[in-house]
């Protein structure tokens, strides 16, 4: 399958979730469709995807694994667009979750895309084994050590200077802990080895450190329209990013070489890797 065979896929089995027409939480399901429908790359179900397909694994089976950890990242971005985080009113290319459900219902929706992201993939038809595997890499990709904790350090380094380090800690956490998890449920699924499993790790961390660093660059120099969020939202935030604090043309040097060592690290692990490598290349220069 190529990217778009992928993405097509994953945004189909996407909409068959959380119609809940009948029920009289109903506008909470709306919204929580509204902005998993919304849009969005798919990248990290499609590395679920991948990483599956070339572990020897069903992909048909890895769909709800896959669709479970675009329900989580759908369920972060509500909440990082919220007033109190980013307060951000535009994402995927529409009004953000609370500016069209208000407060209370986008935080209720994050946390049931949460929840519903591990049912997704404990009820999904994989060996009990399997599934564990899955939901217990996604719990620690998102919790307090991972996802969770960068969100929390994004927050405490607003309006403070932090070093190069400092930066990378939270990064780790913040987004790549999920694309890290997003390979290794690939992995999980696919049933590989431990030795797949580290290259897989090896490859989503550089990967998720050089996503990090593009979005960055795209908060300064894309456009609205072409990304769907609003520009200049980490300086409105006093955030730090490697754009503020290297520059246009070092964030570019380091998304090459952290894309070169992605690449590299796969061959550890895995013989097919031309649908990853051209990811991996895709990313590089990606505008949205
Ligand atoms: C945006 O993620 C948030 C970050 C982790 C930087 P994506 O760039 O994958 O957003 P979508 O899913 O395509 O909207
Ligand atoms: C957020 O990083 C990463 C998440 C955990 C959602 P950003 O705040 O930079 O993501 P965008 O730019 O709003 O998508
Ligand atoms: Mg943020
Ligand atoms: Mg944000
Ligand atoms: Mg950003």
């Amino acid at each position: 399958m190529n990217a778009k065979e992928y993405k097509e896929l994953v945004d189909s089995e996407l909409e068959k979730y959380f119609c809940g027409d009948n029920m009289p939480q109903k506008g909470l399901f709306e919204s929580m469709k509204y902005s998993l429908t919304a849009g969005g790359k798919r990248i990290r179900p499609i590395l679920v995807l991948e990483f599956c397909r070339i572990t020897g694994g069903d992909v048909n089976k890895a769909l709800p694994v896959a669709c479970a950890i675009e329900m989580l990242h759908t369920y972060s971005l509500i909440h990082d667009d919220l007033p109190c985080m980013d307060n951000d009113d535009l994402r995927r290319g529409k009004p953000t979750n609370h500016v069209v459900y208000g407060e209370c219902t986008a935080v209720l929706a994050g946390d049931a895309l949460q929840a519903e992201a591990f049912g997704t993939i404990l009820r999904s038809e994989l060996p009990a084994e399997v599934r564990a595997n899955c939901a217990e890499i996604l719990a620690d990709a998102v919790g307090a050590d991972g996802m969770c904790g960068g969100q929390f350090l994004d927050m405490l380094g607003e309006n403070k200077l932090l070093s190069e380090e400092e930066l990378n800690e939270i990064n780790t956490r913040k987004t790549g802990a999920l694309l890290i998890a997003a390979c290794r449920m690939g992995v999980a699924a696919g049933g590989g080895t431990a030795t797949q499993m580290e290259a897989a790790s090896m490859f989503g961390a550089a990967i998720g450190a050089a996503f990090q660093i593009r979005d960055d660059m795209l908060d300064v120099i894309s456009n609205k329209e072409i990304l769907g969020k609003p520009i200049g939202s980490d300086e409105k935030e006093c955030k730090n990013t490697y754009m503020a604090l290297l520059g246009y043309e070092k964030c570019l040097d380091m998304i090459e070489k952290l894309t070169t060592a992605a690449k590299h690290s796969l061959c550890q692990g895995f013989d097919d890797t031309d649908f990853l490598c051209t990811l991996a290349d895709n990313l590089v220069t990606r505008l949205n």
